[in-house]
């Protein structure tokens, strides 16, 4: 099932539930290795991260159920010989870079472990240089050799650690090592997103003690022993975003239950800007869209609470058709145009200012074509774009959309859309 046929033009209609979500799963199922006691997360999304993760806990002999409406992990069996923590399967941590928050837990529960190079990029290309530097201060000590990582620490400490960039994964690693330290540690410059907030959540359910989780600084108790928990995965406001922007572009009226609203506050803003109607109901957010989308000015992507990187290629995707010229700036991610090229195909007119930078000419019309997938978010707009061309679209390479997202071709034909994944 790697193609997405889709017939676009179609207006979206109807509701859908959004799932768990995949930011705050992950580094939660690594967090589930602090304890030996069972834990139970709900609602935890089946998605190829999520099973990628799932296979690196099992190869370090965690015990991992599935259930109707969740997932069970026990870490009691945990092996503790650093040599087979070292024996991860290489390729599911190359190819996932949140795999990157198996350091933060395995120090906090064993105190050392070897690991390949998360994302297969070396420091540099795709840097973990503000990880480094924290866990540094904790009394971790780093050490290279065959492109393996290995980070080991006699005791872990706390420590007052300023970060230099508010990065989403150095916080969840510094969380993740300090609940398991000897003292106070105060994190300065954290990332504020969500998911931070479900990690210490969580955390705080299993024994932790954690304040200012969702502020910039995040004051974190060492405590010896974690407890096992019942943990709901919050919605995922990257796929309700996603379906929102594919209203937007497609019009209609969506119902998504369950969207987490107060955590898309950049998203709905934008939305409107673009004519969407926003409506928080008991269910969800309504959203209805009876007009060409209008452009704006100037789209920025920022940590949060700012519009997050995740979606801008779906938002670029609504400004291909809309009425006016648009700016882009990308300010999280470099990489983040390689969807121009495909979505010029389709009759798209954005032209690249610079690395960050692209201007949107919207034009009436997008023509289907066929597009290739190199990358979850882009994916996901890809697929959007196709939902709004007129005519026939396929997009191939569709293993990175089914990355993030559970079941995007039913969901998305709950909403009335003409897709099928081949
Ligand atoms: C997480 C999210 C990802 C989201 C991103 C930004 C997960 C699994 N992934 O990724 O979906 O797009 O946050 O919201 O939660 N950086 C460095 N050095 C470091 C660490 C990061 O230079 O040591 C840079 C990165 O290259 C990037 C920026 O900081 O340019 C943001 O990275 P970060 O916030 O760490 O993102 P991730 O945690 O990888």
């Amino acid at each position: 099932m790697d193609s997405i046929h889709i017939q676009g033009g179609v207006a979206l209609r109807g509701k859908v539930r959004i799932q768990g979500s995949k930011n705050a799963a992950l580094p939660i199922l690594a967090a589930t290795l602090l304890t030996k006691e069972t834990s139970h997360l709900q609602n935890c999304p089946r998605i190829a991260d999520v099973y990628c993760m799932i296979r690196l806990l099992r190869s370090l002999g965690v015990c991992v159920r599935w259930e109707e409406n969740g997932v069970r992990v026990n870490a009691k069996s945990l092996q503790t010989d650093e040599l087979v923590l070292g024996n991860m399967p290489t390729e599911a941590v190359r190819s996932m870079r949140s795999s990157l928050c198996l350091l933060g837990a395995l120090l906090g529960r064993v105190g050392a472990v070897t690991m390949e190079y998360p994302g297969g990029c070396v420091i540099g290309e795709r840097p973990i240089d503000i990880h480094i530097a924290a866990l540094k201060q904790m009394g971790v000590v780093f050490a290279e050799a065959d492109g393996m990582l290995t980070a080991s620490a006699q005791t872990l400490h706390g420590a007052d650690i300023t970060l230099p960039f508010p990065s989403v994964g150095a916080t969840e690693n510094v969380i993740l090592t300090a609940v398991m330290a000897e003292g106070t540690t105060i994190l300065r410059g954290a990332a504020r997103e969500p998911e931070v907030v479900a990690l210490c959540e969580y955390l705080e359910q299993c024994g932790a003690r954690i304040e200012g989780a969702g502020g910039q600084t995040i004051q974190i108790e060492g405590t010896g022993q974690l407890y096992g928990t019942h943990y709901q995965i919050p919605p995922d406001r990257i796929v309700a975003g996603t379906y929102l922007f594919g209203a937007v572009g497609a019009g209609g009226s969506v119902l998504l239950e369950r969207a987490p609203i107060q955590q898309m506050e950049a998203v709905l803003e934008l939305a409107k800007q673009m004519g969407a109607q926003c409506d928080l109901t008991t269910e969800g957010l309504y959203v209805q869209m009876e007009t060409r989308p209008q452009a704006v000015p100037l789209l920025c992507t920022a940590p949060y609470p700012g519009f997050p990187t995740d979606l801008q290629s779906p938002a670029l995707t609504v400004l291909t058709c809309a009425e006016g010229d648009s700016v882009i700036e990308e300010n999280i991610f470099e990489n983040r145009f390689r969807v121009v090229e495909p979505l010029r195909s389709l009759g798209a007119q954005i032209e690249l200012l610079d690395r960050h930078r692209v201007a949107v000419h919207g034009v009436e019309r997008l023509h289907g074509t066929v597009m290739e997938a190199k990358e979850l978010r882009g994916g996901a707009a890809l697929l959007l774009a196709g939902l709004v061309a007129d005519g026939e679209s396929i997009i191939t390479g569709c293993s990175y959309i089914y990355r993030g997202y559970e079941n995007i071709c039913k969901d998305l034909r709950e909403l009335g859309a003409r897709i099928t994944s081949v």
